[in-house]
């Protein structure tokens, strides 16, 4: 079956779990970021991501495979607490399904969040977001074979960044390079993002990113620093690290999705 059939489907099986018959914004929550997912209230309702077509259950430790929704000052949130990933080996496909699906229920606006390595350790910290002003995609894969040319010109939204600013003005920005992993980068792999321009690096949002823009919807994207990245700091890199420098930002994270909810 069509691909965006099974996310319409997906969709309609949302609307009848969720008794909304549309939603404004869609969130999906990275490594580290599921904890700060509470401080959105109380969720209308909450469900195994594999209840709905289409989805299977994410791989990988942290992320945690089921979809949430919230009404947030008047905002119909949909929250996917854990994304599939293309190491994964699940394919495109599965990888950009939960904005396929969420584009289909109606969300205008899509906010992806990461945790990331940070590239400029001279001007960034361990737990802190930065958001992402353009990316590189260097995953090799793409959602649009077959389909048409696309601007990505505004790939992230000058108007939602410029929202996320006034919610915390200590916010800055970084260009997210998106590989595909699941091993972390070497030294002169990361000396060569430095030198391409990049910021930040990760595994995942920029797939996501370009099939919510093939769609029309505006993207946020925000990185959680989660370590320095391999060779520009004196330790190895391990996913714990990643998981606990989330679930101590939480609080800062969710105060920032909280107050961005309530402006878009
Ligand atoms: N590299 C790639 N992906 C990541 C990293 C990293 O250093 N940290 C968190 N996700």
């Amino acid at each position: 079956m069509n691909a965006l059939t099974v996310a319409a489907e997906a969709a309609d099986e949302l609307r009848s779990r969720s008794s909304l018959d549309c939603f404004d914004v869609v969130l999906v929550m990275g490594s580290g970021w599921v904890p700060a997912a509470d401080a959105l209230g109380e969720p209308a309702a909450e469900f195994p991501v594999t209840d709905l077509p289409g989805f299977a259950p994410p791989a990988v430790e942290g992320h945690a495979g089921r979809v949430r929704v919230v009404e947030v000052a008047g905002r119909r949130v949909l929250v996917f607490l854990g994304r599939t990933h293309l190491y994964e080996g699940r394919g495109v496909e599965a990888v950009v399904h939960p904005v396929r699906t969420a584009l289909a229920a109606g969300a205008g606006v899509v906010v992806l969040t990461n945790a990331a390595g940070g590239l400029r350790p001279e001007h960034q910290r361990v737990g802190d977001p930065v958001l992402i002003a353009d990316h590189l995609n260097l995953s090799g894969a793409t959602p649009l074979t077959g389909a048409r040319f696309l601007d990505l010109t505004e790939a992230y939204s000058t108007r939602l960044r410029g929202l996320a600013r006034e919610a915390d003005p200590g916010l800055v920005e970084g260009v997210y390079a998106g590989l595909r992993g699941p091993s972390y980068e070497t030294p002169a792999e990361v000396r060569m993002l430095r030198t391409s321009g990049a910021d930040l690096v990760g595994m995942s949002t920029v797939l996501e990113t370009i099939e919510a823009r093939r769609g029309g919807a505006e993207v946020l994207g925000i990185s959680l620093v989660t370590n320095i990245a391999a060779g520009l700091a004196a330790e190895p890199l391990d996913h714990e690290e990643v998981l606990a420098a989330g679930r101590e930002s939480a609080g800062r994270m969710g105060s920032l999705l909280a107050a961005l909810m309530a402006k878009l």
